[in-house]
């Protein structure tokens, strides 16, 4: 960090106040003109002080929002103020540990001694400093590797309605991804579903080279929204020592209802589904913070839950247009029992062309138009009004399919390899190309009506729609 961001952080700290009331979550200090995001300690007259963070102001008083339950606080309980500048201690150490959002171990093994200090809230990478995203990070999930391929630096949603297996992709990705360093924010899951997803889902073998920071639903919203930012400070510590870091955090939904219970609290006006516009100033900010600099990358991959599948939910559309790209997980791919759910056709990776071969590109979008002509023509072919023959891409599609399937689906324990990926991409590929060709070729003596029905002639071809 640079002297001259230091110096701008540092403020005096002999500041005391008293509290005069609580709002909801909140309490209002008087003659306690703190910044916001300053914090303070709020002394009970039973118990240990309260740590709270500065929110805002109202009326000549200073709104604090608790970092635990505000149990105990009453009227004229004296406010103090500890920090202006919020740091975190950090160092390899933190591998293969799980933290909370103020960076203390609560895994049951002791306290790492960590010799590096940073700041929670860094300000992101110069624009122009930034190198361009050139080399694909194999995440070991074979349908992003092929289809979706995402470059090193990348910044990506996952999207989905609740159970469609966000959490559970992300959880392979930890496990098999490639990336030197992994770090996992669990925002705003319940107790049980932290344990099950280090237990389950990450494993021994995920976690030895990965951060864990949870913040579960019971913690205050300003925990919640700072877990966030730890991970995004820990990740840009290992990025800076040149590290390809893979940074998943579950949920960014969950980020953004924190954000919003506290601007609520502050005083903001809910727009959309309540939220505040404070919530959509934090979300570019925490996300350019991640990407590739000069010194290494930072990948990373949020998680989005879309109410009732709707795609039009606030934070989902945000989301889309500060991303680089957006994985959809469908939830009648997974009621087939299609895993993972990725649906191709509804997902995009915007530097896919940028990190893989012009073959690799082109294969893909190969495989996507088979993918596109089944979809079309779905419902006919499920009730056989499809007559084979009709269209040679749907003849494709229809006698590649289990094939397609095969390259997309993945089971939960399977790694997948890059190159074998893409191998097994290309050839595909290649055969459907061969396959498309030989049914549009016209049979020696055939006229062009059979040229794309070889066996048929034009009077028996059946027509695409049931009449
Ligand atoms: N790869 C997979 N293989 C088999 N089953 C899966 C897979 N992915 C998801 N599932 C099934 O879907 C369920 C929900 O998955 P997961 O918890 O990952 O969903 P989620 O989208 O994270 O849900 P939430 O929105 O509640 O966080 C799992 O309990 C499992 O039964
Ligand atoms: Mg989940």
């Amino acid at each position: 960090m640079e002297a001259s961001e230091l110096l701008e952080q540092i403020l005096p700290t002999a500041m005391y106040g008293s509290v005069v009331r609580t709002v909801g979550m909140t309490a209002a200090a008087a003659d306690f003109p703190a910044p916001v995001g300053a914090l303070a300690e709020i002394h009970r007259q039973a118990g240990p002080p309260l740590l709270a963070e500065v929110i805002g102001f109202r009326d000549h008083l200073t709104l604090l929002y608790p970092l635990s339950r505000l149990n105990g606080v009453r009227r004229g309980d004296r406010v103090r103020l500890i920090r202006t500048s919020r740091w975190l201690r950090v160092g390899r150490e933190l591998l293969g540990r799980v933290i909370n959002a103020q960076g203390e171990a609560i895994d049951g093994k002791p306290q790492p001694m960590l010799p590096d200090r940073v700041p929670f809230d860094r300000k992101p990478p110069e624009p122009c400093s930034r190198p361009r995203i050139d080399t694909p990070l194999p995440t070991g999930i074979r349908a992003i590797d092929t289809m979706l391929t995402c470059g090193r630096g990348q910044r990506l949603g996952i999207f989905s309605g609740a159970g469609v297996g966000k959490s559970i992709l992300l959880g392979m990705m930890a496990r098999f991804s490639t990336a030197d360093v992994i770090v996992i924010a669990l925002i705003g899951e319940r107790g049980r579903e932290v344990r099950e997803f280090i237990e389950r889902d990450l494993g021994p073998q995920g976690l030895a080279k990965t951060v864990v920071v949870v913040a579960t639903s019971n913690e205050p919203a300003v925990v919640r929204v700072q877990a966030a930012s730890t991970a995004t400070a820990i990740a840009e510590y290992f990025r800076d020592q040149g590290a390809d870091v893979l940074l998943l955090v579950d949920s960014i939904t969950r980020f953004a209802m924190a954000q919003r219970e506290i601007g609520l609290a502050a005083g903001e006006p809910p727009t959309t589904r309540g939220y505040t516009p404070s919530v959509f100033a934090l979300l570019p900010r925490l996300v350019e913070r991640t990407g590739r600099s000069p010194e290494g990358t930072i990948t990373a991959f949020y998680s989005v839950l879309v109410e009732a599948d709707d795609p039009t939910e606030p934070v989902a559309d945000a989301m889309r247009g500060i991303l680089d790209g957006h994985i959809w997980l469908s939830r009648t791919l997974a009621s087939r029992g299609h895993y993972p759910a990725v649906d191709v056709l509804e997902s995009l990776s915007r530097l896919m062309p940028e990190v893989v071969s012009p073959q690799h590109l082109e294969a893909a979008q190969t495989i996507r138009e088979l993918l596109a002509a089944y979809r079309d023509h779905e419902d006919l072919i499920s009730i056989g009004a499809y007559r084979r023959g009709s269209n040679p891409t749907v003849d494709v599609a229809m006698e590649l399919r289990e094939e397609i399937h095969a390259l997309l689906r993945q089971g939960r324990e399977e790694r997948s390899v890059f190159e074998e990926a893409q191998k097994q991409l290309l050839e595909l590929a290649a055969r459907a190309a061969q396959m498309r060709q030989s049914k549009k070729a016209p049979p020696p003596g055939g006229n062009s009506a059979a040229a794309t029905t070889p066996n048929r002639t034009a009077a028996q071809r059946a027509p695409l729609t049931p009449s």
